[in-house]
């Protein structure tokens, strides 16, 4: 199959990338390359005749017709967004231009294409998207968020993703275009950007610096490993009902003070310091203001139906992750040049 996949330079892409040309798949990746990506994270896969590059931005309609036109996919798996909440709360309109207008012109550029193709049944779009379009959740741990919970977003983020998924549906509904989308928990794992929180905890704590916990570190958050992920998306793709929403989950419920506290446990055995734990770097600041508190998922639809279920303990993954930043800086290091990267964004609402 040739699966034409948006957003394959950045973190989750690019392991959906080099998972899918390892299992066979040809892959046509296509990415605007914005601050967020880096085509390192694909290099291991680029030189192979199942991969191509194109660089073109979802909210060009343009590009994305002359892509398809180039490249004649079997199906797209659409994961290019604008991904980060406090970047979203500081500059919401990128957000809606790409995550919304982007996934119209992306629906769209695919339904002229399989109309094109004559409608084959076989051709999938899958909608990437996230558990934050659920809203927030209560402490009780037997509530979770299940493919009926209700939307309700919060952030500029959650919802102009919340917006791209009523699109997907209503371009299933309305034009017949086959669909099917999944909406995961916080991902980690290598070639995590470092802006988000798991990376910046570790490179913090190599550098000595402080370790940034939003409030009071009560917030809870579902982890999932990234190539597990990647394997998910692969499986929802392959053998997801049409028109039908997954969440995917880690099963694996962490607040985010126990999360970096474990990562400091893994840190003081893998790096130790000359005296004392990571921990002591541990600095509570101003929290993000509309910050969930609590996400968790139910993945019994996945689980039941299509027979998939993460393959890593958080503790196992944030190891490995761990190790993959003490042996990658010169991955991470140029990184934290980027605009913003290193900054407290998204107080100022
Ligand atoms: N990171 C998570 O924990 C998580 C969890 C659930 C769902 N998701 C969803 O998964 C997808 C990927 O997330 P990620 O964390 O890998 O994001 P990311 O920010 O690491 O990567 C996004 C990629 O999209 C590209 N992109 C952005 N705007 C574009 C545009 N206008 N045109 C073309 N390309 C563009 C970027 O260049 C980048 O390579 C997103 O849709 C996100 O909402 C993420």
């Amino acid at each position: 199959m040739k699966i034409l996949v948006t957003g394959g330079a950045g973190f989750i892409g690019s392991a959906l990338v080099r998972h899918a040309i390892a299992a066979g798949h040809g892959v046509v990746n296509l990415d605007a390359l914005t601050y967020a990506a880096c085509l390192d994270n694909v290099a291991s896969v680029a030189g192979s005749p199942l991969y191509a590059f194109v660089q073109a931005d979802i909210r060009d309609r343009a590009a994305l017709d002359a892509a398809f036109a180039a490249h004649q996919p079997d199906a797209v798996m659409h994961l290019a967004a604008e991904s980060h909440v406090d970047r979203s709360i500081d500059g919401p309109g990128d957000f809606i231009e790409t995550n919304i207008t982007g996934t119209y012109n992306m629906l769209e550029a695919a339904r002229a294409y399989w109309i094109g193709q004559g409608k084959p049944q076989g051709f999938r779009f899958h909608h990437i998207s996230t558990d934050e379009v659920y809203g927030s959740l209560p402490a009780d741990p037997s509530v979770k968020f299940t493919e009926d919970t209700p939307y309700d977003p919060r952030s500029p983020y959650s919802a102009s993703k919340a917006s791209s998924d009523h699109l997907v549906r209503a371009w299933h509904e309305t034009y017949g275009l086959p669909v099917v989308l999944s909406n995961c928990s916080n991902n980690y794992g290598p070639y995590h950007f470092p802006e988000k929180l798991i990376p910046v905890i570790i490179l913090n704590a190599l550098a000595g610096k402080a370790l940034p916990i939003y409030g009071d570190g009560s917030n809870v958050r579902d982890w999932l490993y990234v190539e597990d992920h990647a394997e998910a998306l692969l499986t929802v793709l392959q053998k997801g009902r049409l028109g039908r929403s997954y969440n995917i989950g880690g099963e694996n419920e962490r607040s985010n003070l126990e999360l970096v506290q474990t990562l400091c446990g893994i840190l003081d055995a893998l790096r130790p310091k000359p005296a004392g734990s990571y921990t002591d770097q541990i600095t509570f600041v101003t929290d993000r203001p509309g910050h969930d508190a609590r996400y968790a998922i139910d993945p019994s639809r996945i689980r039941q139906e299509l027979g998939w279920r993460p393959s890593v303990t958080v503790e196992e993954g944030l190891t490995r992750t761990v190790q993959w930043y003490l042996d990658n800086e010169a991955w991470w290091r140029p990184l934290q040049a980027r605009a913003g990267v290193g900054e407290r964004l998204g107080v100022k609402a």
